[in-house]
């Protein structure tokens, strides 16, 4: 296992961080960082590749301690979906292994209307910016095995407030996500 790249990532990442200011700059300036982290699927330890048969897991992986980015394990078994949610910071998605399908929604006023849909495959990657409108529904695309996506975001995302929306009526909620597990990976050993 070459948990290095992990430790690459976070080191580059940090980097970015000190030197790159603003959400699009930053995004755009991770993307690269991110697309060369799930080019290889050789690095994710098992117990963040875990699928739960109800509900899809998030595992954090690593937070900057200054919260100003953090990466996260997605992981879908067959059939699972998020309900339709936003996100309020910069994020990108880098599939690792399977495949997910993302259907965007644009909000108008109360109204919500499905838009276009994307089915990521293993080292592609999908950009969220609250400003160009980042609200949608994300579900594993394969209906036997499990998928992972590998996300990264401009805070600590499991304590950002922020949305789900109920596609048919338009009602707002807001959730806070959380994690899925208490530890993290090593990867300094
Ligand atoms: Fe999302």
């Amino acid at each position: 296992m070459t948990l290095s790249r992990l430790k690459d990532f976070v080191q580059e990442t940090t980097r970015i961080m000190d030197t790159v200011d603003g959400d699009r700059a930053r995004m755009n300036a991770t993307r690269p960082v991110l697309e060369r982290l799930v080019a290889h699927d050789d690095w994710l330890p098992e117990a963040f590749a875990q699928p739960h048969p109800q509900f899809y897991q998030q595992y954090l992986l690593y937070c900057d301690p200054q919260e100003r980015f953090c990466i996260v394990s997605f992981v879908w078994g067959p059939g699972q979906r998020t309900p339709v949610h936003d996100h309020m910071v910069w994020g990108l998605v880098g599939m690792l292994r399977g495949s997910e399908t993302s259907t965007r929604y644009a909000r108008d006023g109360q109204v919500l209307r499905a838009g276009a849909s994307a089915t990521l495959q293993p080292g592609q990657i999908e950009c969220l910016l609250p400003e160009d409108g980042d609200i949608h529904v994300v579900n594993n695309a394969l209906a036997d095995q499990a998928s992972i996506s590998i996300h990264v975001y401009g805070a600590n995302i499991g304590k950002v407030r922020r949305h789900v929306f109920d596609p048919g009526t338009g009602a707002v909620k807001e959730f806070i996500s959380g994690f899925s597990s208490e530890v993290l990976p090593n990867f300094w050993a």
